[in-house]
This record gives C-alpha cells, sequence and structure tokens, in this order.
C-alpha cells in the first residue's frame, strides 16, 4: 500500500476528492495532524472525531484523498443556540493539509466543500479562531473569505488572575 511519503515525488496540481470523514479515517487524521503541529494529539481527535460523527447528519468533518490517501481533513459541528445566538452556527475546530501536499489548492477545496454542505444546512455563519500570531493560517482565512468577527474573545487566567 502506498504511503503519504512515498507520494513525495507528486508535482503540480493533484486531482482532490472531498468526502465525508469516517471513522477508520482516525490514525491518518492522527499522523497528518502531527506532521501539521509537530506531536500526536491522539485523545483529542479521538475524542474530537467521535463527537463529529455521532450525528450523521451533519455531514461537516471533510476529508481529502489524493489517489485514495488522505492528505488534508477539517472538522467542524454546528452550534443551535449556543453563546445566545438564535441562528445556527457553524464552528471549524481543526483544519491540517499534510505539508507535502500543501499550497495546492487542498485547504481551499475542503472549505469550500464545507460551505457548500452548511447552505444545504440553511446555516449562515462559520466560524473559526486562531492565534493572532499564526499569521499563514489567518492569511489562509482571509483568502477563504474569512473577516474579524464582531465579537471578543476572552480569556482567565486561572492560576494567576486578579479581580479589578
Ligand atoms: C492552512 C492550510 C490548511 C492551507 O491549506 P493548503 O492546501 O495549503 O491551501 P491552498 O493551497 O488551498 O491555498 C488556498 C489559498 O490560501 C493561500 N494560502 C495557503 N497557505 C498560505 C500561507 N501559508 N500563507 C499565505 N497564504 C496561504 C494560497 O495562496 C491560496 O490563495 P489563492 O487561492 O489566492 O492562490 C495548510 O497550509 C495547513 O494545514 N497549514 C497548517 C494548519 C495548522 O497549523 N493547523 C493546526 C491545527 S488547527
Amino acid at each position: 500500500m502506498k504511503t503519504l511519503d512515498e507520494t513525495e515525488s507528486i508535482t503540480g496540481a493533484p486531482a482532490c476528492t472531498v468526502r465525508r470523514l469516517k471513522p477508520a479515517d482516525l490514525g491518518r487524521v492522527i499522523e497528518i495532524d502531527a506532521k501539521v503541529v509537530g506531536r500526536p494529539r491522539r485523545g483529542y481527535f479521538e475524542h474530537k472525531l467521535a463527537l463529529n460523527l455521532l450525528d450523521s447528519s451533519v455531514e461537516v468533518s471533510l476529508g481529502a484523498e489524493v489517489d485514495g490517501i488522505l492528505v488534508g481533513f477539517l472538522l467542524a459541528r454546528v452550534w443551535y443556540g449556543e453563546f445566545g445566538e438564535t441562528e445556527p452556527v457553524a464552528v471549524l475546530d481543526t483544519l491540517a493539509v499534510h505539508p507535502l501536499f500543501q499550497g495546492r489548492g487542498i485547504g481551499a477545496s475542503l472549505v469550500e466543500q464545507l460551505a457548500t454542505n452548511l447552505r444545504g444546512l440553511r446555516v449562515r455563519t462559520l466560524r473559526t479562531e486562531a492565534s493572532w500570531d499564526a499569521f499563514e493560517l489567518l492569511s489562509f482565512f482571509q483568502t477563504q473569505g474569512f473577516r474579524p468577527a464582531q465579537r471578543v474573545c476572552l480569556d482567565l487566567d486561572l492560576e494567576g488572575a486578579h479581580k479589578s
């Protein structure tokens, strides 16, 4: 069976197929994420994937394949009524493309398919968060049409917080 590293010689823009993520993708998802973030997050993905795939009517977790190999994925969820929202909002939790396949339109294909699926579910907003200094990720989101939201994201440091 071909592995991701054996596809290193692929150049140009390979045709990718975007499909729904399946439980069997867990190992590959962990592998791709580890390449991108530098460490494996098995527990996180076991939990996330299980939650994401629970509701089969909401196909918002997607994988991108090239030559039958998973090379990118995203995990998203639709929230109904949280944070005082009156309309459903989709939240994109995680997005990653294997480093060997980045810059070839695969991330854009994943986001485009997600947007199409969400429109079909009558969800009007897709939300995500990124570190303020994750410039490359922010650039990517900008090219996909994301813009800063009219909300403030707050953290409380539970170890050292002082009320003022
Ligand atoms: C961000 C990421 C998903 C983009 O996927 P990709 O397949 O490489 O992106 P695409 O080839 O589809 O690029 C789409 C557009 O975004 C732009 N873009 C992509 N990566 C970019 C970068 N690093 N810097 C600037 N622009 C970028 C491209 O130029 C392209 O713009 P264009 O359509 O005007 O040509 C991918 O690079 C990745 O996985 N990065 C790591 C993400 C990460 O840190 N995840 C942590 C877990 S959440």
